[in-house]
């Protein structure tokens, strides 16, 4: 059924719609076609609603706003990169993405990031040298959910960008937080003993994808049109 006839239907039944959908072109003619608020519940692309999440945590912990800290980001460079690269737009965050070569996020939007002149975007393949002087180090699953088929070629290519112990403490400094977008492969992308550290935030976190999603729907409320 395409796009565009699920979105007339759900727009004549609800006041706002959340979808999580593989294609981001989904979401976008969803959105298109919709006279109701669509929120992106994550696409194979992106994932907003986890970043607006991630920085209402990064500002809970480590102080009372995100601006200057530095996100490192060790993995796949998929959709949650692509969201924080978006937030360096409106943001100034140091965002640093530290992946395997070919596994980069879309060139196109770091380069219209860092046109905005607002956060920075660094993308490289050395994760040691990327955590140095980290505020908080991000780990996602090394295969996404419409790539599970690939997990085992995945697994070979992503193991020196495992977020271990030792990784952890190659920021250099003990109040480097963990952040995990969940769900979380443990003995995979990161160590059950990081999960579990004191550094690990990652529970928060999700609470806080309940608050984050909470103010986008009290937004999307008041930017409605009245019905
Ligand atoms: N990159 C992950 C995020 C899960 C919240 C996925 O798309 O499966």
């Amino acid at each position: 059924e395409a796009a565009k006839d699920v979105a007339r239907v759900l727009a004549s039944m609800n006041e706002m719609v959340m979808a999580r959908l593989y294609a981001h072109s989904d979401m976008l003619e969803l959105a298109r076609y919709s006279d109701v608020p669509v929120i992106n519940g994550l696409t194979d692309y992106n994932h907003p609603c986890q970043i607006v999440a991630d920085a209402l945590t990064v500002e809970e912990v480590l102080g009372d706003t995100i601006d200057g800290k530095r996100i490192v980001y060790v993995g796949d460079g998929n959709n949650i990169v692509h969201s924080w690269i978006e937030l360096a737009a409106i943001a100034k965050i140091d965002f640093v993405c530290a992946c395997p070569e070919g596994f980069e996020p879309d060139a196109g939007l770091v380069a219209r990031v860092q046109a905005s002149g607002v956060g920075t975007v660094t993308v490289t393949h050395d994760p040691v040298a990327a955590v140095k002087g980290a505020d908080a180090i991000y780990a996602d699953v090394w295969a996404s959910m419409q790539q599970k088929e690939e997990a085992a070629m995945r697994e070979a290519v992503f193991a020196p960008f495992q977020v271990n112990e030792e990784l952890m403490a190659a920021s250099g400094k003990p109040s480097t937080i963990f952040l995990h977008c969940l769900p979380a492969e443990r003995g995979r992308e990161t160590t059950d003993g990081v999960m579990e550290s004191a550094q690990s935030h990652v529970f928060r976190q999700a609470e806080n994808r309940m608050h984050a999603q909470n103010a986008i729907m009290v937004y999307c409320a008041g930017a409605a049109p009245p019905p």
